[in-house]
């Protein structure tokens, strides 16, 4: 389907490939942020995506889907267990998110991570013009850049890292460090969600390879003795606020959120979590704390009820699978201790909803539980602000997730902290209406003012330099 200026790579597309019982393929859109952000550029500049669609041993062809090029990167099942499954997200993973659970290194995974981040490199190069500009996310593919660089030095390569970027200590334990600090010094820009991160990397470059830096500037030398610039910087990512705002205005989705509320049984508050079911979250650390408050009477199941939503994610990985085991038991106990035939503690749902649902249980919510114990940026907290135009809602933010570098107007939480992750509960629950929309307005204005818009277009500016205008894709 030709090349094109501008093209974007991750592992995901942003359409997951779907077989309908007759056997013809669906193609669904996954409703990520990432596509709201760049699909307005990605038409105007004639952009290609490259992703894996979702499934195992697909066999699909490019096509156009709402006038963005989709090129399938088809990926074995077996590459699946070790690239995805084996080196990403049982290695990359943890490592990255501060080893809250151990990350596993084997060998036979770091070469299938390898081969399949050489498969996607190809296929971006396969679509990439002659002076493209080439956008590389996550930590799926952190070899891409350098890959890309070596055999297409005419490209301009950005590559953003959307998950934390631990600290030397933690980052030292991994047997390949320096091949993924060279993959992704391929790129001209590396962007990072925090400050944090962005530094992390830096001091890691600095110990393993030793090249100079300045600021956010790394000069890497290159063969030919001279030096390339290579900036390493943050850029938080945030999500289409006005989008959100305009779904949750529409009268159908707050007759929905009323709707809610009633099922629930028209409780005095309703507390809502929304993660996937994913062990950095700190999912356990706040059924804990809200059972604790069952327990010594602070809050009463006749009061309050704590609405989880704990979509499906990666289950093919052991300890994902054994977290959903750790959370169902404890919230069965939970319930098991304090639900009354009327009144249920925790109302959990093991599922994914549709966008529209999402935004009812935002405006639904009194409080919003966000208690990850590392998190890159959490978009769900920008995404619950987002939704409440009626300047209600009180937001508990853990200091550990990417937000609370912005979202400063939240409950700030330490989640390992119990007892004060139990007082700033009860204080959300009963902050008084002028301080709710005091807060609320303060957090409002910060993603309004920085939405995802914003985000890709500093990401690409920093990237640009020029070359991307050239590209015709400013
Ligand atoms: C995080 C990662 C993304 C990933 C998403 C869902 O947000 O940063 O790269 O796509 O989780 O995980 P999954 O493994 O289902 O793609």
């Amino acid at each position: 389907i030709g090349t094109f200026t501008f093209v974007v790579v991750s592992n995901r597309l942003p359409v997951d490939f779907e077989e309908a019982p007759d056997g013809s393929t669906i193609w669904r859109t996954s409703p990520g942020g990432l596509v709201t952000a760049l699909e307005p550029l990605m038409r105007s500049s004639g952009g290609a995506w490259i992703g894996w669609p979702g499934v195992a041993d697909c066999d699909v062809e490019p096509f156009e889907n709402d006038g963005i090029s989709i090129v399938p990167v088809c990926l074995s099942a077996r590459e699946l267990e070790e690239y995805y499954e084996g080196f990403s997200n049982d290695t990359l993973w943890p490592l990255y998110h501060d080893v809250i659970a151990s990350p596993s290194f084997h060998r036979e995974t770091w070469d299938a991570y390898v081969t399949v981040n050489r498969r996607f490199a190809e296929a971006a190069m396969a679509s990439a013009a002659e002076g493209a500009t080439v956008w590389v996310h996550d930590y799926q593919l952190q070899l891409v850049p350098r890959m890309l660089r070596d055999a297409r030095p005419d490209l301009v390569i950005g590559f953003f890292n959307h998950i934390p970027f631990p600290s030397y200590g933690i980052y030292a334990q991994l047997p390949w460090r320096k091949q993924i600090l060279h993959g992704l010094l391929g790129a001209d820009v590396i962007g990072f969600q925090r400050l944090e991160d962005a530094g992390n990397f830096t001091r890691a470059v600095r110990r393993l390879y030793g090249y100079p830096t300045r600021g956010v500037v790394i000069d890497v030398p290159t063969d030919t003795r001279q030096t390339r610039r290579v900036v390493a910087k943050h850029f938080p990512i945030s999500i289409d606020a006005a989008g959100y705002e305009e779904m949750a205005r529409r009268p159908e989705i707050q007759a929905r959120a009323r709707q809610i509320r009633e099922d629930l049984g028209n409780p005095k508050t309703v507390i809502l979590g929304v993660d996937r079911l994913d062990y950095t979250k700190g999912i356990g650390h706040r059924i804990k704390a809200f059972g604790e408050l069952l327990a010594d009477g602070r809050l009463s199941v006749e009061d309050v009820t704590l609405v989880q939503i704990a979509s499906p994610s990666r289950e093919q990985v052991g300890s994902y699978m054994a977290l959903r085991d750790d959370i169902e038991l404890a919230v069965g106990r939970l319930n098991g201790d304090f639900s009354t035939i009327s009144h249920t503690a925790i109302s959990y749902h093991h599922h994914g909803y549709p966008r529209e649902e999402m935004v009812a249980m935002f405006l639904a919510a009194d409080v919003m539980l966000v208690t990850a114990l590392r998190d890159g940026m959490n978009l769900v907290a920008k995404e619950y602000v987002a939704v409440r135009f009626d300047g209600d809602g009180v937001l508990v933010l853990s200091e550990f997730a990417g937000a609370a570098d912005e979202l400063k107007q939240a409950i700030l939480i330490n989640p390992h902290d119990i007892e004060g992750m139990k007082d700033a509960i009860v204080r959300a629950v009963e902050m008084p209406r002028r301080d709710r929309t005091r807060r609320m307005r303060a957090l409002r204005r910060r993603v309004f003012d920085h939405d995802v818009a914003a985000w890709s277009a500093s990401f690409l500016s920093a990237l640009s330099g020029g070359a991307a205008v050239k590209a015709g894709i400013s």
